[in-house]
């Protein structure tokens, strides 16, 4: 640990997604891993970002990608071996990138071993009481009527082939995604002890996976509308948002204190941003995903509304924001923002106006390239969202294009050829290869380097406060203004003409001006007022 990292790091932090199973694949069986991870880590410290996050490479069966833990405290031999995690953490550390990892303590997977005791030890048994087990209806009907997120019905039969064992389990997923009880005070003790595995470690933080909704409406009653049923948990009150989860992050910021360098926690809560915002109160987490913010078209009047709801938010309740436009859950935003030519200008402008906001921002492997969401053949997709019957989102998880050169990969296997990466890599991937992209001072990668080290040049200088306000505004013609303080403006051409922009000091713009004082259609730029 270094003299600069002091606890609040993560305030102005920009910090890259690493999805490992497609970022680097070291031994050459077509899936990332963590030997590709800390190879290329280099790499990730060359874009000028404070941090990764990295999604799971716990053991899992892998039904939704190791969203389905077996192991809370392991490494899954497909990613590699916990020295491997060891040495990965270390490198990070002296490369100057803190690292944060996923915990999910909504739910497990089915073959962890605490649910395996539960199904063993029967009906009624403390085994179960770590899990939602409930008997069905008497004619044969799971014990409410809640869908799952991934489509088709929330509950499964806990032994289908028995007469006795009548129960249930509830998992808001897949049904090898079994969600735990935190009524039950034993749960809430083991993941503690989860978290201290990895802080003990030396972890930086961790990502909370579907964080608000651990706690479910006491009796789990059913959903009163169709809608609120077909909704899910954003907007199933029975399923998430809790007044008791609160409790838990209270806990759990107790513990990140407990550490010297004091350990973040951003939470994934999927609520709208005044509900959301309740989550980063001072003893809870300290940050969530903008959720509202982050899926949103190419639409400025959204961009506006949802921007000063965030805004309100934050002088609400003081934890300053933080920007997203990509995961590995969503359609790539060049895509959302119409595709092509136009998409990808949009997504690099996008990116550029979110860099320029106060607050964390957090960028999804890939985005530095522009890569678009790329369609994936149905007989080989495999995202379990999309086998229940809901979206696939494959198509944003493709490994990534090292090379031009479409050998092994374009350069994402190392190693023997693999028959083929775990996802089809499309025709033309090359063209947003890293190595051909570090070459060109034009490219989208390029231009998030300028901007990570302006970024971090204006926040050193005090230009860029920690804690600016900003107002949001949509001007004639389709411009979107974020205005810093009195005299930082973030512009962005959201409409179908150019735009004059506000007097002033153009510091970068993700396309070079046309013409002075004019912003073109999908062009962004940060201005000093003087
Ligand atoms: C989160 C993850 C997603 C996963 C789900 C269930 O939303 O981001 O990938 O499928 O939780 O764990
Ligand atoms: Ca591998």
């Amino acid at each position: 640990m270094t003299a600069t990292m002091t606890d609040t790091w993560w305030d102005s932090a920009v910090i890259y997604q690493v999805y490992p199973r497609s970022f680097a694949d070291g031994n050459g069986d077509g899936i990332g891993d963590l030997t590709g991870l800390m190879e290329r880590l280099p790499y990730i410290a060359s874009l000028g970002v404070d941090a990764i996050w990295m999604t799971p490479f716990q053991p899992s069966p892998q039904v939704d990608q190791g969203y389905d833990v077996s192991d809370y405290c392991g490494v899954d031999p497909l990613f590699g071996s916990m020295e491997e995690f060891d040495q990965l953490l270390q490198s990070a550390h002296l490369l100057g990138l803190r690292v944060l990892l996923d915990v999910v303590p909504n739910h497990c997977s089915s073959a962890h071993p605490l649910f395996r005791q539960a199904l063993a030890a029967g009906p009624g048994s403390p085994e179960r009481d770590m899990f939602h087990f409930a008997p069905g209806s008497h004619d044969g009907l799971p014990p409410n009527n809640w869908q799952s997120v991934f489509g088709g019905g929330a509950w499964s039969r806990a032994s289908p082939e028995s007469v006795d064992d009548k129960d249930w389990y509830l998992h808001l997923f897949s049904s090898a995604q079994p969600d735990w009880n935190w009524r039950n005070p034993a749960v809430g003790d083991y993941f503690e002890s989860v978290l201290r595995f990895w802080f003990d470690k030396g972890v930086d933080g961790l990502r909370i996976d579907v964080a608000h909704a651990l706690f479910k409406a006491p009796g789990l009653p059913d959903a009163p509308s169709v809608t609120a049923v077909v909704d899910g948990l954003r907007s199933n009150p029975l399923v998430s948002d809790q007044e008791d989860v609160h409790e838990v992050y209270r806990r759990w910021r107790r513990l990140a204190q407990e550490y010297t360098p004091h350990r973040l926690l951003v939470g994934e809560v999927n609520l709208d941003p005044a509900r959301a915002a309740r989550y980063t109160r001072a003893d809870e987490m300290h940050q969530a995903f903008p959720y509202a913010f982050i899926g949103l078209g190419w639409d400025a009047d959204a961009w506006a509304g949802v921007g000063s709801e965030l805004e309100d938010a934050r002088q609400t309740h003081g934890a300053p924001p933080t920007w997203a436009l990509e995961n590995h859950d969503l359609v790539r935003s060049a895509t959302r923002y119409g595709g092509g030519a136009t998409g990808s200008e949009r997504a690099r402008a996008a990116l550029l106006t979110i860099l320029g906001l106060p607050g964390a921002a957090y960028i999804y492997q890939g985005q530095e390239l522009g890569l678009p969401e790329v369609h994936v053949p149905v007989a080989e997709r495999v995202d379990p969202m999309w086998s229940r019957g809901g979206v696939c989102r494959d198509g944003a998880r493709i490994p990534l294009p090292w090379t031009q050169e479409s050998h092994r990969s374009h350069g994402f296997s190392q190693g023997q050829l693999p028959d083929s990466p775990w996802l089809p890599v499309p025709e033309g991937w090359g063209n947003y290869a890293i190595e051909r992209q570090h070459h060109d001072p034009d490219s989208s990668l390029q231009l998030l380097r300028r901007a990570v080290e302006l970024r971090r040049h204006l926040t050193g200088r005090g230009i860029f406060g920690k804690h600016d306000d900003v107002s949001w505004t949509v001007q004639a013609g389709g411009l979107l203004l974020c205005q810093r303080q009195e005299n930082i403006c973030i512009a962005m051409a959201m409409g179908t003409g150019r735009v004059r922009l506000p007097a002033g000091e153009v510091l970068i713009s993700a396309r070079p001006l046309q013409a002075a004082g004019w912003l073109e259609p999908g062009n962004s730029a940060w201005i000093v007022q003087n």
